[in-house]
């Protein structure tokens, strides 16, 4: 066994023997969604730098802790705070969570990020649901040797994005009075941000939304065979024709305004299941 699968299996032991329920559902919060953990009833904090083998987050607006509790009624685990690859992590690090997920039987999980939009029909402040993405961060963390009972070695993306999921997202916001959009995230590596001719060619091939995140988590996670709901707050918009600046400060700043939306969202999901959904 390689020294990263050791260190999975160490750190899922360590969470299983802080934690109380056993969670299927996990969610990965990105940049300004840290507030959800003040909605989870009965929380259990376990900082990541006390999970042995775990990373630590070093960027601002993601501290690194799990929480596990109870929201919208369902246990859940909730990783606040992420890994990037433009902190210098690599795929293997970036994904180590996913594999500790894997190791604790989650089913289901829910990545939230903030994203750059694209699509000029979309404002700031939007929820877009993820549709599909375009992994343009020239990284893969399945790549090197394949351990079979993990994964499959050519594991099938033609349907990352649960539409089953993705439909109760849906309804949760319409009940709320939500309005969401649906569409496709273009993962970069970063950390510098797109140029307009940049922009000019993700919107051309497709994409409505781009971020730095998510893409390696969500290959593994497929290759985990979990079923996954991807939403991307849009904190700015990126016009190739009106290019304007974006700083850390207003993605900070608007993801703050919209996530109190985002977690409303999950929450309604979460109470809207009744039993395990698909089965
Ligand atoms: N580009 C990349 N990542 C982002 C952006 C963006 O415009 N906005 C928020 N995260």
């Amino acid at each position: 066994m390689s020294d990263n699968e050791q260190k999975v299996i160490r750190a899922a032991e360590f969470i299983r023997s802080e934690g109380k329920d056993s969670p299927e559902i996990a969610i990965i919060t990105g940049t300004g969604l840290g507030d959800i953990a003040s909605r989870i009833e009965q929380p259990v904090f376990i900082p990541y730098e006390e999970i042995p083998g775990f990373p630590v987050s070093t960027v601002e607006g993601h501290p690194g802790k799990l929480i596990q509790g109870i929201l919208g009624g369902k246990p859940v685990l909730v990783l606040q705070g992420r890994f990037h690859l433009y902190e210098g992590y690599s795929p293997l690090e970036v994904c180590f969570p996913i594999r500790v997920l894997q190791m604790l039987q989650i089913k289901i999980l829910v990545v939230t990020n903030a994203a750059g939009g694209l699509n000029l029909s979309y404002t700031a402040g939007d929820i877009m649901i993820i549709t599909d993405h375009i992994n343009l961060t020239g990284e893969n963390p399945l790549v090197g040797p394949n351990r079979d009972d993990w994964g499959l070695r050519f594991p099938d993306m033609s349907r990352v994005y649960d539409r089953e999921l993705a439909g109760k997202a849906l309804e949760a916001a319409a009940m709320l009075g939500l309005d969401v959009k649906q569409g496709v995230y273009a993962g970069l590596r970063g950390p510098s941000l797109e140029t307009p001719a940049e922009n000019r060619y993700l919107q051309r091939i497709g994409a409505d939304a781009v971020g730095f995140s998510t893409m390696m988590e969500v290959i593994a996670a497929v290759h985990a065979r979990m079923r996954i709901l991807g939403l991307s707050m849009i904190t700015n918009i990126n016009n190739p024709d009106c290019p304007e600046p974006t700083t850390l400060e207003s993605v900070i700043r608007v993801a703050g305004k919209a996530a109190g939306r985002m977690e409303s969202i999950i929450v309604r999901m979460l109470e809207g299941w009744d039993a395990e959904p698909g089965s």
